[in-house]
């Protein structure tokens, strides 16, 4: 969406707020042997807390309040009974609507210390993003900003996740337009002022090749490697990017 209020803007940061605060709630409670429902949970208990509902179970009818994906899964994880184990790399995907105004977020956390790669991992989204957001402003075109992302990963030696991309947000989850991981040629969009949009950076340390899990919502590479997640909602200005989901 486009902000054109300012009761839209006050709306929007409100979804984020919430956002900012069930993975908060959850990056916290990470620990062996709780299991992903149970983190889950926490986000249940967030969003029931301040009158908000899990956007992909709204939208798309997802199985669980948050998307938890563990390790070589990449995004769309469903909560269950998997016990969380030193080592793995979680990625946490928090999106909640309040008041019909949505807000998106997702974070990498390792369990305990992380190996060498699963920390290069988590460095290089964070990194990935914070050089695609500084390019915010109305005008730029979204393929620089996916250039950015790409040109980070490359730089760590990982692959981005091409399929997945960021997005408009806002009324709803997935809007227009979309935000790419890379440079893609196809790609015409532009920035404008008040535009809310999710950047992303999903990557991995193999190909970058991903393939939908027999429960029809998970995804994972295709060849088993670790894969990494960073994401915030944020505000085009014509004085930058302002983040409704600083967590
Ligand atoms: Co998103």
């Amino acid at each position: 969406m486009t902000i054109r209020a300012k009761e839209e803007a006050t709306a929007l940061e409100a979804a984020g707020r919430v956002v900012a605060r069930a993975l908060a709630a959850m990056r916290a409670a990470v620990r062996p042997g709780l299991s992903t429902a149970e983190l889950d949970a926490i986000s249940a208990e967030v969003y029931r807390a301040e009158g908000a509902r899990s956007a992909p179970r709204l939208v798309y009818d997802f199985p669980g309040t948050s998307c938890i994906s563990v390790n070589d899964e990449v995004v769309h994880g469903v909560p269950g009974g998997r016990r969380l184990r030193a080592g793995d790399l979680l990625k946490l995907d928090v999106t909640a609507e309040k008041d019909g105004y949505m807000a998106d977020a997702a974070r990498t956390v390792s369990v305990g210390p992380p190996a060498t790669v699963a920390a290069n991992l988590a460095a290089c989204v964070r990194i990935a993003f914070r050089r695609a957001v500084a390019l915010v402003r109305p005008g730029v075109p979204v393929r620089s900003i996916g250039r950015e992302i790409e040109t980070v990963a490359r730089r760590f030696g990982f692959s981005v996740v091409r399929e997945l991309s960021g997005h408009g947000i806002g009324r709803t989850i997935h809007e227009p337009p979309a935000i790419p991981n890379f440079d893609d040629p196809v790609s015409r969009a532009r920035l404008e002022e008040g535009m809310v949009i999710a950047i992303e950076p999903i990557v991995s340390a193999g190909s970058g090749d991903a393939v939908l899990g027999s429960d029809g919502w998970t995804v994972r590479t295709a060849d088993g490697s670790f894969a990494a997640h960073y994401e915030q909602t944020l505000v085009v200005t014509a004085s930058g990017p302002r983040l409704l989901t600083r967590a």
